[in-house]
């Protein structure tokens, strides 16, 4: 299971990742998709929800973000994120309880984050509170489809698998997708880390009942560039989806 402070003892490590782009997910699929969502924010106001060590701050201020506020619950990512971003502010604090007023931002941004928690009704409450009205979430989500699903060998091989055997009597149901539910990955270089995937219809409703309205949805799709750098890579996740994201405003 994760521990509360898991992402403390990756941060150095992970942050070393992400600056010379040896993240795939994030360099060829899941920033690609964000930055297609992201809006101009010029003159705007910005939190950042789960910000790690802080580079998505360089992304929203090429937006044109005026401010920007960065929260996240591991302290070394925080120390890590102030060191190398010391214009913006980056402050310890756990996403169901953001401590800002009501009406605080004009945007709020969220990679990768918020499926750790169990209750993330909670977290789009507090993130529509601290929006102003008129204000946008854009966050994304693990997809059920890659992270529900279930390792299974086929012909020698193993794969990723979603789905049931055709056969009554011979039962099989191989991961799971329409239940909200815990999932524990093991990560070569991080260990294991757990995080909740729902899908996107539970998200959804959740969403609207904190009262937002949902403007744009998207599934990831790799992007061309990765073709050269892994063709195998780019072919799974050019056809299935890793996250999801969504935009919503609250009205
Ligand atoms: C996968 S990382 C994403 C970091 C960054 N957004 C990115 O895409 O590089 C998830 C982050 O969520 C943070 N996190 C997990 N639970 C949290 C909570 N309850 N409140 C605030 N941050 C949390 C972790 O510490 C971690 O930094």
């Amino acid at each position: 299971m994760t521990k509360i402070n898991a992402y403390n003892d990756i941060a150095a490590l992970r942050q070393q990742e992400l600056l010379h782009g040896e993240m795939k997910p994030h360099r060829f699929v899941e920033k690609p998709m964000m930055k297609n969502l992201l809006p101009d924010l010029s003159g705007k106001r910005v939190l950042l929800v789960g910000c790690g060590t802080g580079e998505e701050s360089s992304l929203l201020e090429e937006c044109g973000a005026r401010k920007i506020v960065g929260i996240d619950l591991s302290e070394k990512s925080i120390a890590l994120a102030r060191k190398m971003y010391p214009h913006h502010d980056f402050i310890v604090c756990d996403m169901h309880s953001l401590a800002f007023k009501d009406a605080t931002f004009d945007f709020v941004y969220s990679s990768l984050s918020i499926h750790y928690s169990k209750e993330p009704e909670k977290v789009y409450r507090e993130i529509y509170r601290v929006l102003k009205e008129g204000g946008r979430l854009l966050c994304s989500l693990a997809h059920p489809v890659r992270w529900a699903s279930e390792q299974i060998v086929v012909d020698d091989i193993p794969v990723k698998a979603i789905g049931f055997s055709n056969d009554k009597n011979n039962k099989k149901l191989i991961g799971i997708y329409s239940t909200f539910a815990q999932h524990k990955h093991n990560f070569s270089r991080y260990g294991t880390l757990s995080f909740y995937v729902g899908p996107p219809s539970y998200h959804f409703r959740l969403l609207k009942e904190a009262r937002f309205s949902i403007e744009d949805f998207v599934e990831s799709q790799a992007i061309e560039e990765c073709k050269e750098y892994d063709t195998y890579y780019y072919e799974r996740y050019k056809e299935f989806p890793q996250f999801m994201a969504f935009l919503a405003r609250k009205k």
